[in-house]
């Protein structure tokens, strides 16, 4: 979410509700699916299609080693007392435990710059070796004694982070943003250097709990301006030639990196989300375009006449500002940057252990408001595979399956191997039948009908499918769902999970929709209304998490079965809205970030507007079961759905609260279990600094302080060191 006071105003203030997919609702398989799902509804079980795949799945392809679907070898059992829903401006933790800040926004990584001081006063240019703002997405990788990747360490490691944009008007600059139609340059240069990835070196002293290791050779920031190549089908690509790179090989920055993912050699993967919020297109652009350049801008965003929200592109006329424009201005591609749009939305690798390593940007794993990408484990002889969100209402769900197969020889391979399996493989894109089932639908250039002779897009080759992969994804007919924020593969069985945080534009199935309006489909199924106070939410405000096993275990599957694992909802909703039955001790709205822990513990975020009324946002720690565990059910709004096992006390429970108008995102657990790290972004994102909302994290310990809030990671362990969570 974007908050600014005091903004210079823009045309169009992006948020990743932003609609942008304006292709027709049902496609002819849905309406098909949807009939199957009444006949099966009224025989009151599950199809015999989802009884087919439930029944034929094995789970072979998995990393548990001995797990059955039917019982849990690690028998985690949840062991804590829950934490009640408040509104308390510090991280609330259940009794045994403890929190420590590991680093927050303006912390010098390196010696030679100073402590943050509370006042904005730090130089743009120090942001190039001090943690950046916006925490987000994050992981721990374990740090051998001689500097490799170690899976299995837990005591020492480097911790890489998403700094996924500008917390306006707090930390960074002395009294908030200059207004004015102009951006101050200083200021803008400040916010490009916040914005990335920070990686750190962070060890245990004594006990569980880390600390950062300030100066460490590890550490290292990659920002909006930082040097790195394309690779994989676009590499080279004319779509992605610009005044920099005039041979479309290489690029400048990361941007709005929100969610991430990891891979099993020992590389980070960071993804751009709300790039939308850095490039503007200028009025009368279209005129300069071929009209095939106007469909692609207008899929992902960026209309004609659209200005961005932080206006960077107005601080100057060096490159570092003009870059921001989306906009025709010289005699060929080579000349501007009419095709800076085309070099965001991607899946970026760093390399966190060789600190002068060259990031990529993977285009096989396709382009669009990429939350995350997430890997299902590595099996020797097994493609690698990535599940991957994009984030904004009525998108889709995604998955990379490389051309080579895992050789574990690769670990500690660094960015070779990241050539190796994330430059060429297939992209698919997911369809969820109303019976249970589901497609992967291939997104390959020359099949399908993505090809030259499509109607709405006459797609070139290869390249130019990843780049206008949503494009390609209409084509074939994929489920649109209520935005996909975070992923997860379970290592105890194989089953991959999806939060789908909301959507405010489901109509009732009564409704005529208008515009990009949906009614809800077995996979999105709720349409009701929630109260935030006085405020009526209706369509989905509160969202779910769905989940699915592809067939026979088979990490590259082209079909699968799902279930929603979880209705996220109030306690005191009807039953036909809090259809997994949560109580006091587990109900929150708005899943978000979602993480499988190494011992299989499922950890559950909140990014919430519709129960902050009651309490901040959340973590919730979950024993889940496995797709089929539920049934069939009916929900508000009269959608048929497939659900799973009811929430109990017992399989979800609240672990923490964050502090005042936060949201609570990324997470990484130590391989012990014994050190848990998670990020509170945006601490009192409501207020200003005048009327500040939070005093978040200074608040943690000092009663009644009027610090400036900071995005943080905050270290969790428990006071008698014994594991997290169980
Ligand atoms: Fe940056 Fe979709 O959350
Ligand atoms: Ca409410
Ligand atoms: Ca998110
Ligand atoms: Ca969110």
């Amino acid at each position: 979410m974007i908050t600014r006071s005091t903004p210079p105003v823009a045309a169009s203030q992006y948020d990743d509700n932003e609609i942008v997919n304006p292709t027709a609702s049902a496609h002819m398989d849905d309406i098909l699916a949807a009939r199957l799902s009444r006949r099966s509804a009224l025989k009151g079980g599950v199809s015999a299609t989802t009884a087919a795949l439930l029944g034929g799945l094995g789970l072979t392809a998995c990393g548990g080693g001995n797990s059955t679907a039917t019982e849990n070898p690690k028998a985690l059992v949840l062991g804590f007392n829950a934490v009640a829903k408040n509104l308390s401006d510090w991280v609330t933790v259940p009794d045994g435990y403890q929190v420590s800040i590991l680093h927050a926004l303006g912390d010098p990584l390196q010696f030679g710059d100073e402590s943050w001081k509370n006042d904005g006063s730090e130089t743009a240019d120090s942001y190039n070796r001090r943690v950046g703002d916006g925490h987000d997405g994050m992981y721990f990788f374990g740090l051998s004694e001689d500097g490799k990747y170690d899976a299995g360490r837990s005591d020492r490691g480097l911790l890489a982070v998403n700094h996924e944009y500008v917390v306006q008007p707090y930390g960074l600059h002395p009294a908030g943003i200059t207004a004015g139609a102009a951006r101050v340059a200083s200021e803008v240069e400040k916010e490009i250097y916040a914005h990335g990835v920070s990686v750190a070196e962070v060890k245990r002293g004594t006990g569980n709990d880390m600390s950062m290791v300030r100066g460490s050779r590890f550490n290292r920031r990659i920002t909006s301006a930082t040097e790195m190549a394309f690779t994989g089908p676009a590499k080279g690509s004319a779509l992605v030639k610009t005044k920099f790179s005039t041979d479309g090989l290489k690029t400048r920055g990361t941007n709005n990196n929100c969610a991430n993912g990891y891979t099993p050699w020992g590389t980070y993967l960071t993804c751009e989300e709300n790039w939308l919020n850095v490039v503007a297109r200028a009025a009368g652009d279209n005129a300069q375009r071929a009209a095939k350049e106007v469909v692609g801008l207008n899929r992902y965003g960026l209309p004609e006449n659209r200005k961005n929200p932080y206006l960077w592109d107005t601080a100057g006329t060096s490159d570092l500002f003009v870059r921001w424009t989306s906009s025709v201005t010289g005699a060929t591609a080579a000349d501007d940057y009419r095709n800076i749009a085309n070099t965001f939305g991607w899946v970026v690798e760093i390399d966190p252990f060789n600190a002068t390593s060259t990031p990529a940007k993977r285009t096989a794993l396709g382009r669009f408001n990429h939350e995350g990408a997430w890997p299902a484990p590595a099996v020797v002889g097994q493609p690698i595979v990535m599940y991957m969100g994009d984030d904004a209402r009525n998108e889709y769900i995604y998955k990379f399956v490389s051309k080579a197969v895992w050789d574990a020889n690769d670990v500690n391979g660094g960015m070779t191997a990241g050539s190796k399996y994330l430059d060429e493989g297939t992209l698919y894109v997911a369809k969820f039948n109303a019976d249970g089932s589901g497609q992967w639908l291939e997104l390959t250039f020359g099949k399908n009908g993505i090809d030259a002779s499509n109607a709405s897009y006459a797609f070139a080759d290869q390249a130019d499918v990843v780049t206008h992969a949503r494009i390609a994804a209409d084509v074939r007919g994929a489920t649109k769902m209520d935005r996909p924020e975070w992923g997860g593969v379970n290592p105890l069985n194989g089953e991959a999970y999806m939060t789908l945080t909301n959507n405010s534009n489901r109509v009732a199935t009564t409704a005529t929709p208008t515009g990009s309006q949906l009614k809800p489909d077995a996979a999105n199924p709720r349409y009701y209304e929630d109260m935030k106070g006085t405020t009526s939410q209706k369509g989905n405000p509160n969202g779910h998490i769905i989940r699915w096993r592809e067939a026979n275990g088979s990490v590259a599957a082209t079909s699968f079965a799902w279930d929603i694992y979880l209705f996220a909802a109030q306690s005191d909703a009807a039953s036909n809205v809090n259809l997994s039955g949560l109580t006091a001790v587990n109900d929150f709205s708005s899943p978000d970030g979602l993480y499988f822990d190494p011992r299989g513990l499922l950890w559950i975020q909140t990014d919430d507007g519709a129960y902050t009324d009651v309490t901040n946002c959340m973590m919730l720690a979950a024993v889940p079961g496995k797709v089929g565990d539920g049934g069939t059910a009916t929900a508000a709004g009269g959608t048929a759905t497939v659900k799973g096992a009811n929430a109990t006390a017992d399989n979800v429970r609240r672990f923490l609260v964050g502090p005042k108008d936060c949201e609570i995102t990324g997470i990484a657990v130590t391989p012990d279990g014994k050190t848990l790290f998670f990020n509170v972004q945006h601490p009192g994102e409501n207020g200003s600094l005048n009327s500040p909302t939070s005093a978040w994290p200074a608040s943690q310990t000092e009663t009644g302080s009027t610090k400036r809030p900071r995005s943080a990671t905050v270290v969790v362990t428990r006071k008698d060191s014994g594991t997290i969570g169980v």
